[in-house]
C-alpha cells in the first residue's frame, strides 16, 4: 500500500496487519514514541473536521512526528485560485506523508497522481472515509473479538454518509457480515454502492423504519443527516430528525450489541443514550486515534518519490457528478473503472452516463 485513498484497495492481510500494530499501540505507546521521529504530516483539510483532523494530528505527534497545515483552505493559496495538481506538488515537496479532507469527491485519488509521498484520504465530499473505517474495525474487533458474522445496521443518511460507503467496502474483506440499510428512501444508498454489494454477494436488507430490525443487529452504526451535502434544503427539511434512537427504543436490542457513531451526533442518538454500555463512539473516536497511528506509522516511513509517473493531460470531463473532482480541476485524466460491470468515473465511482 503506498496510498490509502479507497479502503477497497487495502487486502484483508493489510488490514489484519494494520490492527495488529494498532492493538500494539494501544497496549503500549510507550514503544512507538520513536516511530515517526523526524517525519512531517502535512494536514490539508478543505472541510470542517474534529476528529478526524485532531487525530491524526495527535497521532504523528504521538509517534515522535510534526504536523503542518490548514483546517481553513482560505488561509492557503488555494484562494488565490491554486490548482489541486500544484498545491500538492509543493506540499508533497515538504511532507512525509499528506492527509487531506475536502468537499470534492475523487480529490485524494487526484493527489495522489501527483503526490511525492503517500497520501492519505480522510474525507472526500459523499465519497469514501477510509481511516473512519480503520476506527470502525477496531472498534469492533476490540470489543466484538471479530468482524465476520456479524449483522450491521447502517442507519440515517446512507446517500450522502462517506463512512457508510467505506465500511460497506471495508465488510467485503470479511466472511458472513449482513447489511440491514436503514434510510428513508431518498436517503438510500447510491447506486455504485449497490452494485458493489451485489457483485461481492453480501446479503443486505433495505428498510425504511429502525425499531423492527433493532434486535437482529450485533452493531447499529448511526449516522447524521448529511446537511452540506443537500442541493435542496426542504429534502434536507423533510428528512431531519427522522431516526433517533432512544433509551426505550434500546431496550429491545441485544444485550451485547455496539451502537456506533462516526460523530459529530446532532440529533440522531438522545443524549441520555450515552451512559448505556452498549454506547461505545466516544471509544470509538479514540481507537480511530490509535488505528491512524498504526497507518502513519507505515505510510510516513516510505520513501519519497522524486520523480512522479507522467499523467496524461484530460480534454474533456467524462463524468456528469457535480461534486466529482474533474469538474473543477480540468486537467485530469478522464480515468474509468468498472463497478459491478459499469462503467465509473476512476475519481468519485458515479456510473458514466
Ligand atoms: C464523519 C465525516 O466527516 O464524514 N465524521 C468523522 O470524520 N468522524 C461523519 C459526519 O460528518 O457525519
Amino acid at each position: 500500500m503506498r496510498h490509502l485513498i479507497d479502503f477497497g484497495d487495502l487486502s484483508r492481510e493489510e488490514w489484519d496487519e494494520l490492527y495488529d500494530r494498532a492493538s500494539r499501540i494501544m497496549d503500549a505507546p510507550e514503544q512507538f514514541i520513536e516511530t515517526c521521529r523526524g517525519k512531517v504530516a502535512a494536514s490539508l483539510f478543505y472541510e470542517p473536521s474534529t476528529r478526524t483532523n485532531f487525530s491524526f494530528q495527535t497521532a504523528m505527534l504521538r509517534l515522535g512526528g510534526t504536523v503542518f497545515g490548514f483546517a481553513d483552505p482560505n488561509s492557503s493559496s488555494v484562494a488565490k485560485g491554486e490548482t489541486l495538481k500544484d498545491t500538492i506538488k509543493m506540499v508533497s515537496s515538504y511532507a512525509d506523508v499528506v492527509v487531506m479532507r475536502t468537499p470534492w469527491e475523487g480529490a485524494a485519488k487526484a493527489a495522489s497522481l501527483y503526490s511525492h509521498v503517500p497520501v492519505v484520504n480522510a474525507g472526500d465530499g459523499g465519497h469514501m472515509h477510509p481511516t473512519q473505517t480503520m476506527a470502525d474495525l477496531t472498534t469492533m474487533t476490540r470489543l466484538l473479538g471479530k468482524v465476520d458474522g456479524l449483522s450491521i445496521g447502517l442507519c440515517g443518511d446512507l446517500k450522502n454518509g462517506r463512512t457508510v460507503h467505506s465500511l460497506i467496502k471495508a465488510m467485503a474483506k470479511f466472511k458472513g457480515v449482513r447489511f440491514f440499510l436503514i434510510s428513508p428512501r431518498e436517503l438510500a444508498v447510491p447506486e455504485y454502492m449497490r452494485a458493489f454489494l451485489q457483485e461481492h454477494q453480501m446479503p443486505y436488507t433495505e428498510v425504511t423504519g429502525l425499531e423492527a430490525v433493532i434486535p437482529q443487529l450485533d452493531v447499529l452504526y448511526m449516522t447524521r443527516i448529511q446537511r452540506e451535502r443537500f442541493v435542496d434544503p426542504l429534502e434536507y427539511e423533510r428528512n431531519k430528525g427522522i431516526y433517533i434512537l432512544t433509551r426505550r427504543k434500546l431496550e429491545r436490542a441485544k444485550e451485547h450489541m455496539l451502537v456506533m457513531h462516526p460523530l459529530p451526533r446532532v440529533d440522531e442518538i438522545a443524549v441520555d443514550v450515552d451512559d448505556d454500555p452498549r454506547a461505545v463512539y466516544f471509544q470509538q473516536a479514540r481507537y480511530g486515534m490509535f488505528a491512524r497511528m498504526a497507518l502513519l506509522a507505515d505510510l510516513a516511513n516510505q520513501p519519497r518519490l522524486e520523480r512522479t509517473p507522467p499523467v496524461e493531460i484530460g480534454t474533456r470531463p467524462v463524468c456528469s457528478n457535480p461534486r466529482c473532482i474533474t469538474q473543477t480541476q480540468p486537467y485530469l485524466p478522464p480515468l474509468v473503472k468498472q463497478n459491478g460491470g459499469v462503467d465509473c468515473c476512476a475519481f468519485c465511482d458515479a456510473a458514466l452516463r
